[in-house]
Parts: C-alpha cells; sequence; structure tokens
C-alpha cells in the first residue's frame, strides 16, 4: 500500500462520514454516524450545530481506528458538506446562537418574495447567478438576525459569526473561540446569495439589500489550499480543503473539461456540468454556479440542475406510504411490471426546483386507472428520477450549446440497475458509474491533496478514475418522445396547487 494517506470529512443533511484514501485514491476506512433531523413546524428544518461537530469528531476518529493509523500518518484534511444549511454562532463561547437552518427548509419564502419585489425572483440573478429562493443562505441568516431577540446587535458589534457548515468545521478544527479560522470556499459562498460570481468577494449591494452586516461573514478562499492546522484529536495535520458537496462530487469525478458532466442521486439530485472559466448565465431554470478553485488558479464554473426530491421519494414509498420494507424492495416491485402502466408520480413536495423553481407546485399521481398495480407505482417512482433529470439536461443544452455524450453517476440510488437502464433510456446516451462510487469524499480528498503535495496535477487525479458499470440506450425514439409529453402533462398538473 503507498504511505501517503488523505482523510475526507463529509457532512451531509442526514449523516457525517469520514474517509480516509490512500495515494491511489483508494478508500481505506470509512465511519459514518448520522444526526437528528428537528422539525419544529411544517417546511421548518433544523440541525444541531453542537451535534453535528460531535459526530463529526466521532466518524474521524472511528476512520483513524479502523484504518489502523494515527492522526500524524494523515497528509491533509478536506471538507466536503451539505451546502446552504446556516450556523450563527458567538465567537468568545463558539456556541451556536440557534439550530442550524437547513436548506431544505422553506421558512423564508415570503422573504425571498419580498425581496425580489417588482424585478422578481431574479433581481440577484445576474451578480450570483441564483434566483431568489428559499433554498439558500442569505435569507436565512437575515431571517435568524430579525429573529432570535438581541442578534441583530450583537453581530453589528462583531460578536457573531455566520457559517455554511464548512466554516462551522474549519473553525472548529482549527480551535474554535477566538483562534478559530473563519473561512469558507468559493462553492460554499457561491450558495448564499451574497457573493458576486465574478469577483469572488461578497457583494456590498446585496448585502445591504438583505440587511446582512459584513462583520458576520467569513473570508471567501479557494477550495484548495491550506486554511490552517487542525487543533485536538488530528492536531497538526492541515485543513486543506473545502468544497460543497455537489462540487466535490464533479471534482471527485475528475470533470475538469468543458462540457464533462455528472449526477449524483441522494435525497435529491444535483446534475453539475463544467462549463469553464466563465460563468455562463442560465435562461432554463439552471443555477450559474462555481464548480472550484485549486489555490490561486482561475475558478471554474459549472451550470446546476438541482432536483429537490428523488431518493427522498423512495423513502415516502417505502415508510409513508409502506408498501416496501427496504429501499432496495422497490427495483424488485418495478421489475414485477414491464412498464408504469400508465402512472406518473411528480414528487413536488416543496415545490419544484430546477428547471422550475415553483414553490406553488405540489406532488401529484397522474394517469391512475384500476388497472395500476403498485408495481406500476414502483416505476412510476423510479421514473420519475430519470425524467426530472431529463429535463435539467435538457435545460442544460439549451443554456450551453452542450450536448453530453455520456453521464457520470454516483451516489446511492446507483445501485438500482432498472432505474440507471431507464435512465439511459430517457437521456438516450451512456450512463456510466466510476469503480470509487464515494466521489464526494473523494473529491473532497483529492482537493485536499492537490493542496499538500500528495497528488501533482489534475492528470494524475484522471487517472485514478476508473469505469466500474455503464449503461447504454435501449428505448426507441418514438417510446421516449411519447413518455416524455406524458410525464411533461403530469409536471403541469403540479402547478399552481398551493395558492
Ligand atoms: O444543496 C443541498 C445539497 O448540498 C445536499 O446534499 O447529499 O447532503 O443531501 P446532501
Amino acid at each position: 500500500m503507498s504511505d501517503k494517506f488523505v482523510a475526507a470529512i463529509d457532512q451531509g443533511t442526514t449523516s457525517s462520514r469520514c474517509i480516509i484514501f490512500n495515494q491511489d485514491g483508494a478508500v481505506v476506512a470509512v465511519d459514518q454516524r448520522e444526526h437528528r433531523q428537528i422539525f419544529p413546524k411544517p417546511g421548518w428544518v433544523e440541525h444541531d450545530a453542537t451535534e453535528i461537530w460531535s459526530k463529526v469528531q466521532a466518524v474521524v476518529a472511528g476512520a483513524i481506528a479502523k484504518a489502523g493509523l494515527r492522526a500524524d500518518q494523515l497528509s491533509a484534511l478536506g471538507i466536503t458538506n451539505q451546502r446552504e444549511t446556516t450556523v450563527l454562532w458567538d465567537r468568545k463561547t463558539g456556541k451556536p446562537v440557534h439550530n442550524a437552518i437547513v436548506w431544505q427548509d422553506t421558512r423564508t419564502a415570503a422573504l425571498c418574495t419580498e425581496l425580489g419585489g417588482s424585478d422578481g425572483q431574479d433581481r440577484f440573478r445576474d451578480r450570483t447567478g441564483l434566483p431568489l429562493a428559499s433554498y439558500f443562505a442569505g435569507p436565512k441568516v437575515a431571517w435568524l438576525l430579525d429573529n432570535v431577540p438581541g442578534l441583530r446587535q450583537r453581530a453589528e458589534a462583531g460578536e457573531i459569526a455566520f457559517g455554511t457548515i464548512d466554516s462551522w468545521l474549519i473553525w472548529n478544527l482549527t480551535g474554535a473561540t477566538d483562534s478559530g479560522v473563519h473561512v469558507t470556499d468559493v462553492t460554499n459562498a457561491g450558495r448564499t446569495m451574497l457573493m458576486n460570481l465574478e469577483t469572488l468577494q461578497w457583494d456590498q449591494s446585496i448585502l445591504d439589500a438583505m440587511n446582512v452586516p459584513a462583520a458576520v461573514l467569513p473570508e471567501i478562499r479557494s477550495s484548495s489550499e491550506v486554511y490552517g492546522t487542525a487543533h485536538g484529536q488530528v492536531a497538526g495535520v492541515p485543513v486543506a480543503s473545502a468544497l460543497g458537496d455537489q462540487h466535490a462530487a464533479l471534482f471527485g469525478q475528475t470533470c475538469y473539461s468543458v462540457g464533462e458532466a455528472k449526477n449524483t442521486y441522494g435525497t435529491g439530485s444535483f446534475l453539475l456540468l463544467n462549463t469553464g472559466q466563465r460563468p455562463v448565465p442560465s435562461k432554463n431554470g439552471l443555477l450559474t454556479t462555481m464548480a472550484y478553485q485549486l489555490g490561486g488558479e482561475a475558478p471554474t464554473y459549472c451550470l446546476e440542475g438541482s432536483i429537490a426530491i428523488t431518493g427522498a421519494l423512495v423513502q415516502w414509498f417505502r415508510d409513508q406510504l409502506g408498501i416496501i420494507k427496504e429501499a432496495a424492495e422497490i427495483e424488485t416491485l418495478a421489475a414485477s411490471v414491464d412498464d408504469n402502466g400508465g402512472a406518473y408520480i411528480v414528487p413536488a413536495f416543496s415545490g419544484l426546483f430546477a428547471p422550475y423553481w415553483r414553490s406553488d407546485a405540489r406532488g401529484v399521481v397522474a394517469g391512475l386507472t384500476r388497472y395500476v398495480t403498485k408495481g406500476h407505482l414502483a416505476r412510476a417512482v423510479l421514473e420519475a428520477t430519470s425524467w426530472q433529470t431529463r429535463e435539467v439536461v435538457d435545460a442544460m443544452y439549451q443554456d450551453s450549446g452542450v450536448h453530453i455524450t455520456s453521464l457520470k453517476v454516483d451516489g446511492g440510488m446507483t445501485g438500482n440497475n432498472l432505474l440507471m437502464q431507464h435512465q439511459a433510456d430517457v437521456l438516450g446516451v451512456p450512463v456510466i458509474r466510476p469503480v470509487v462510487a464515494e466521489t464526494t469524499c473523494l473529491g473532497a480528498a483529492y482537493a485536499a491533496g492537490l493542496a499538500t503535495g500528495v497528488w501533482s496535477d489534475l492528470d494524475e487525479l484522471s487517472s485514478h478514475w476508473k469505469r466500474d458499470a455503464e449503461w447504454t440506450p435501449q428505448m426507441d425514439e418514438d417510446a421516449r418522445g411519447r413518455e416524455y409529453h406524458n410525464w411533461r402533462k403530469a409536471v403541469e398538473r403540479s402547478f399552481g396547487w398551493l395558492e
């Protein structure tokens, strides 16, 4: 075995993981722990940032123990994280002043409408690449400052720090309280709606519009550089990367050239297309966002199609309807029939993200007849993922002119053969899964290893990527067109449900 090791922390929406990789980019050890989901009201989702930090410490210790290593054998530590989730903490005590508001939380929907004013949803799009939506962090900061008694005054006095989860972890890893390093990277800062995509700095006019004091903000740095040295259990290890999880997956999938794309299938799905060194504005409901920035190099941008609900629809089918007991059973049930029997499910559980950004949409099951069985519904659940992905791929083509010739995939649902075949069928291009499917952690490890000399360049990283499975399209074009037409009709029926 090679003798350099890099640890990556993936702090996700439902759990935290630590994976240690060797110099070949192979997994040496994994540890994972879940944390509580807090639902104070319908539509509100919170996390306890202190609990997250203790779970992160536990998985780092767990992975090091499983790898049979000492902490001082780690060359670097990288961070990747659920994006947009917002933490505010006291700089002196290092304690959060409120639960973290999670990306899925919709409490700022009315504030976003108000902020849009007569300009509407696109008021800040030219500077940030994002539509005004409750998904992003800036309005969550404003909400906290306005709703936690006394917080705004303390924030203006410089006593309070804001961070997305990357900042929170780096602060704690590097010493917490006054000695902690308060930074974020461009990929995470780009999801606040407060960063200017061209300058890669906080945009004062947007801070003014949202009434967010600059005193709370972290310094924006690249995604791959040494931010500081860890204290505590991994004392002395350089903390050397930070990327939002979807950007890390793009980096781990080695999508380093313009036109390369990946789709990660988790709770939701996030398809990112590398568009090179210039931001490409979207006219078709995609986000213009950062891909990554390596040290002092020019940044790389991407277009993103964010789909809120994909894997979560399978969980709903299992937990709320009770039709299956384990998520994996959906494939067997779906395979018990030849097609969807005419049924379509649009999982607009909290509106629809890309390419529609419709907060008034709610879920629908369309095309029901007495013929439809639970097998057909299982198919409709899986097909909802591939059709939503198809819509995002179409929008990518309209925005960028890039026809993807294949799609790299990763995440839990890529273990479902029936879904992956349907995905290839509806896209009409091959779908390819790599051997190391832990691409999110791998991307964070790669960025940390590049900053510390474990790996020399992107070509070396690309040479690690190996194909594990490939699905080629089999559906004929007429059937594809017919089915897509039906899907679009079902989507239209989800609009305007919430008045
Ligand atoms: O933008 C939200 C995304 O970063 C969440 O990812 O995998 O933690 O659900 P995940």
